[in-house]
């Protein structure tokens, strides 16, 4: 059974094998959205992105991004907004991310607008 450890808000949790990081933090009381989000969001369609977190430990243990994730990792960079860019880290879309093992997730990262290198 896959334990679930949300970081920053010091909340670790038992999770089925297979169930998705949002519907974890639902079922516990992690907020996973900020601001607007927490009521304007897609419900767990991966069309927002507004449930990006960080996997900070066992991104091994975690489903192989689907095309909604990529399809996020593409259109930033074309926007300009690189939200899911954090370079080295592996940001993942709660609702689109299932765990199969123990995970550590950072809630909330920061926005990293326009990449690591975009001024230097
Ligand atoms: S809830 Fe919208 S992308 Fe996950």
């Amino acid at each position: 059974m896959p334990k679930i450890n949300f970081v920053k808000e010091k909340v670790i949790v038992d999770a089925a094998d297979g169930d998705n990081i949002r519907s974890i933090a639902r079922q516990n009381g992690v907020q996973l959205y900020s601001g607007p989000h927490k009521v304007f969001n897609c419900m767990g369609f991966g069309h927002c992105g507004s449930c990006n977190v960080i996997v900070k430990k066992g991104s091994e243990n975690c489903s192989r991004k689907g095309i909604l994730e990529s399809l996020w990792k593409w259109a930033h960079p074309l926007l300009g907004l690189k939200i899911l860019s954090n370079e080295g880290k592996d940001v993942r879309l709660a609702c689109q991310a299932k765990v199969h093992g123990d995970v550590e997730i950072d809630t909330h990262p920061p926005i990293n607008w326009h990449g690591n290198k975009f001024w230097g």
